[in-house]
C-alpha cells in the first residue's frame, strides 16, 4: 500500500470539516503515561478550558472518548434506569438518535415532532412536559440535518419548575452560535470537535451540573478488580455501560484517578487545543465570524437562483440547506464538485435525502476564501448543467456582505 496521501479536500459540508493546522499539530504530539503528573495537569487544563468554552461553574466537565454519540451515550445511559420517562423533541434526524439512544438504555420515550425545517415553541415544550411529567428532557441544539438552531434559553426555567432535568446536545452548534450552559440551567450537555471547534471527531466534551452528578453517584459500582474498602458503593441500579459509566469516568477525572479506561491522550491533546484556539479568538468572535461567513453563504447561494431551506429566522451560522433544483442531479453535481474541485457539500437523511444539499461554514473554514471558491465551483457546475443564473452574481452577493463589515 501507498503512504497517506489523501487529496487537498476543502470540507464545506455539514461537518467534518478541515482542521485547523495547529490542532493537527497537537494530535501528532508524543504520549505520556495516563498517570503522569503532566498528563493529569493537561487533564485538569481540559478540565478549566471546557468550562470556559460551555460557560459553565460545574466541576464535572471532562472528556468522554469516542465520537460526539459516544457523549450523547454516556449522559443518557448514566442518568436513565429502565422505566425512566425521557421527553425528546424531534425535529431532525438527531431528535430521533437521541429518542434511540434512550430507548437502549431503557426509558420509555415520548417523542414531540414539528415539521424538518422548523423549531419548538418553549410553550410547546412546556405543553408536552405537564403531560408526560419526564423525569428528563433530551434534546438538540442545532440539527445539522435540518440546519434549524433550537433556542434553548427559556427552557431550563421551565425545567426547574416542574422539576424535570434538562440534557442538550450542542454538537454542531457550540463555538459558531450562542450557548450558554449556567444562565440556560442546562443539567448535562455534550459536543464533539469536528464542527466549529475545527478538530476531527473522537473526542466528545461534556459537562454535568451537580444535581445530575449526584444522581450518577447514587449509582456508582466500582469495578470488582478495583475496589477497595474505603469506596462506597451507590444504593441505585448500576449503570447499564461499563465504557460509557459517568460514575466511574468522573472517579478517573476526580482527585483518586480511580483507573477506568486508558484515556485517548492524541485526541486529549487535540481537544484541549480545540478549546485554547476557540478562547484566543473569543467566544463571541467565534460566533460573529460564523454569522458573518454564514450569512455571505446564504446571500451567494440566493444569487446562484438556489431556494435556502427551512425557517430562516432559526437558521444554524454555520451551515445552510439549499433545494436541489428540479432538474438538476443533486448527487452528479457534487461528485464533481469533488472529483473536479476538491470540494465537499452535504446531502441530507431520510425526507431530505437528495432534496437538500447542506453547505456548511465552520470552523477552520469559516473563511471568505473558503466561501468564495465554493460558490465560484458551485456556480461554474451548475451553468453547465444549465441551471438558470446570473452569472457572477452570487460572487457579487458574497462580496456585499463582506463590504458591509469591511472585509
Ligand atoms: C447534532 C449532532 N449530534 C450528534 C452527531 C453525531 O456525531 P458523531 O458522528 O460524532 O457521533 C452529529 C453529527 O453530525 C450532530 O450533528
Amino acid at each position: 500500500m501507498n503512504r497517506l496521501n489523501p487529496p487537498p479536500r476543502l470540507l464545506m459540508g455539514p461537518g467534518p470539516i478541515n482542521c485547523y493546522p495547529r490542532v493537527l499539530g497537537a494530535m501528532s504530539t508524543q504520549l505520556i503515561g495516563q498517570y503522569d503528573p503532566v498528563m493529569t495537569c493537561y487533564m485538569n487544563e481540559v478540565m478549566a478550558l471546557y468550562r470556559q468554552v460551555f460557560k459553565t461553574q460545574n466541576s464535572a466537565t471532562l472528556l468522554v472518548d469516542g465520537t460526539s454519540r459516544a457523549g450523547i451515550e454516556a449522559v443518557l445511559v448514566s442518568c436513565i434506569e429502565p422505566g425512566d420517562k425521557v421527553l425528546v423533541p424531534v425535529f431532525g434526524r438527531f431528535g430521533h438518535l437521541l429518542k434511540e439512544i434512550a430507548e437502549r438504555a431503557g426509558a420509555k420515550v415520548h417523542c414531540i415532532e414539528v415539521e424538518w425545517g422548523q423549531v419548538f415553541t418553549a410553550e410547546q415544550i412546556e405543553d408536552a412536559i405537564k403531560l408526560v411529567k419526564p423525569k428528563l428532557l433530551a434534546m438538540v441544539q442545532g440539527d445539522t440535518s435540518t440546519t434549524m438552531l433550537q433556542p434553548l434559553q427559556h427552557i431550563g426555567e421551565i425545567c426547574r419548575r416542574h422539576d424535570v432535568l434538562f440534557y442538550a446536545d450542542a454538537t454542531a452548534s457550540i463555538g459558531g452560535n450562542p450557548f450558554e450552559t449556567d444562565e440556560w440551567q442546562l443539567d448535562a450537555v455534550s459536543v464533539g470537535l469536528q464542527k466549529c471547534l475545527g478538530g476531527p471527531s473522537g473526542s466528545a466534551p461534556i459537562t454535568l451540573s451537580d444535581r445530575y452528578v449526584e444522581l450518577i453517584r447514587q449509582r456508582r459500582h466500582v469495578e470488582a478488580g478495583i475496589v477497595a474498602a474505603h469506596h462506597t458503593q451507590g444504593t441505585r441500579p448500576r449503570i447499564a455501560s461499563n465504557y460509557f459509566d459517568l460514575a466511574m469516568i468522573l472517579d478517573y477525572w476526580g482527585p483518586e484517578r480511580l483507573n477506568h479506561h486508558t484515556e485517548a491522550t492524541s485526541m486529549l491533546y487535540c481537544a484541549r487545543e480545540c478549546a485554547i484556539n476557540l478562547l484566543e479568538e473569543g467566544i463571541d468572535s467565534s460566533i460573529q465570524r460564523h454569522q458573518l461567513h454564514g450569512e455571505a453563504m446564504l446571500a451567494g447561494v440566493r444569487g446562484l437562483n438556489l431556494q435556502p431551506f427551512g425557517d430562516l429566522q432559526h437558521k444554524m451560522n454555520n451551515v445552510v440547506g439549499v433545494y436541489i433544483p428540479e432538474k438538476i442531479k443533486g448527487d452528479d453535481i457534487r461528485q464533481q464538485l469533488l472529483n473536479d474541485f476538491n470540494i465537499e457539500i452535504g446531502t441530507s437523511f431520510g425526507p431530505l435525502h437528495g432534496k437538500i444539499w447542506r453547505i456548511g461554514t465552520m470552523g477552520y473554514n469559516a473563511r471568505k476564501d473558503a466561501v468564495l471558491h465554493t460558490l465560484q465551483s458551485l456556480e461554474t457546475l451548475l451553468r453547465r448543467a444549465k441551471h438558470p443564473l446570473q452569472a457572477g452574481l452570487a460572487i457579487d452577493n458574497a462580496m456585499q456582505i463582506y463590504a458591509e463589515r469591511k472585509l
